[in-house]
């Protein structure tokens, strides 16, 4: 039987388990997925004990993912572009293989859902400054963004991630992230605003072009109060629950030997697990 698992502290929350046991049943794959809620303190021993434990691989999540890309043997160019690992897996000598799959998530589902978000190559205004907003910042960049516009409410943080990306990320200040908008083809979000039991994000969707498409990270609850914005505003919205349908593709491949479909009865089911969303 092949095993993986969702590494996190805390760990309940994660949708990772829903997603991998609808395709192993779905596939008829004789395998499991667990959760496993593992300390920060105690990480590095836990993924030194992977094997023994009957793993074939992992997806890390928070706080681990930075310490995971640390710890493995060898990264792909993804994880180390973007500083941190959500997936790892065992190669056939025993080493531990790191990747990033958010940016492929991210990217993957725009192509999928709004495969015109680039073709007029406006700006793309992108907001936040986490591991999240990093990850989407190295999708677009990869697939063709030519001019993103960055705006944090901590400035300094966007600097410091713009610098990292050269001249095609420029930071706008928090408070010019409405007037920063016309013109723009793509407004994410990225930061955690909008997330059940946080604040809304502010910002006027209206002042985006027509056509533009508004694009959410947050997926609790699937349809953010930006969407619904959006929506309202006739803006295409792309919610955030497709990135993390997608993210999970390549993990479920590597350890299975399956490469699963994302589909509307699979979105229908991890919904449901969202409660009230
Ligand atoms: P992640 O790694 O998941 O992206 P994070 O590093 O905690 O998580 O980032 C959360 C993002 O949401 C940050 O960009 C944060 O802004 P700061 O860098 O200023 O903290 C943003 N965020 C959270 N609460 C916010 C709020 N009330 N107003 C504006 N931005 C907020």
């Amino acid at each position: 039987m092949k095993r993986a698992c969702v590494i996190g502290w805390p760990v309940e929350h994660s949708r990772s388990p829903a997603i991998h046991r609808y395709w192993l049943e779905l596939y008829g794959i004789d395998g499991a997925y667990e959760k496993e809620a593992v300390r920060p303190e105690e990480f590095a021993s836990f993924l030194g004990s992977l094997s023994d434990r009957g793993y074939a691989g992992a997806n890390v999540t928070l706080p681990h993912k930075t310490e995971a890309l640390r710890l493995a043997t060898k990264a792909d160019e993804s994880a180390r572009a973007i500083g941190a690992a959500n997936m790892l897996w065992l190669d056939g000598a025993g080493r531990l293989n790191a990747s990033n799959t958010d940016a492929y998530g991210f990217m993957t589902n725009l192509n999928q859902e709004a495969p015109h978000w680039n073709k007029g190559r406006a700006p793309v205004m992108v907001l936040g400054a986490g591991g999240a907003a990093r990850a989407i910042l190295y999708g677009l960049i990869a697939q063709g963004a030519s001019r993103i516009l960055l705006a944090n409410r901590t400035r300094d943080r966007a600097e410091v991630l713009a610098g990292t990306f050269g001249p095609a990320v420029s930071v706008v200040d928090w408070d010019a992230r409405n007037q920063a908008l016309a013109g723009c083809g793509l407004l994410v979000n990225a930061t955690s605003l909008g997330m059940s039991g946080k604040g809304p994000l502010d910002i006027e969707v209206e002042a985006l072009p027509e056509d533009a498409v508004v694009a959410d990270i947050v997926y609790s609850p699937l349809e953010t109060p930006l969407l619904a914005t959006a929506r309202a505003r006739r803006r295409q919205a792309v919610d955030g629950l497709g990135m993390l349908l997608y993210q999970a593709v390549p993990g479920f491949e590597r350890w299975f030997g399956v490469r699963p479909q994302v589909t509307k009865e699979l979105k229908a089911h991890v919904a449901a697990t969202l409660g009230g969303a």
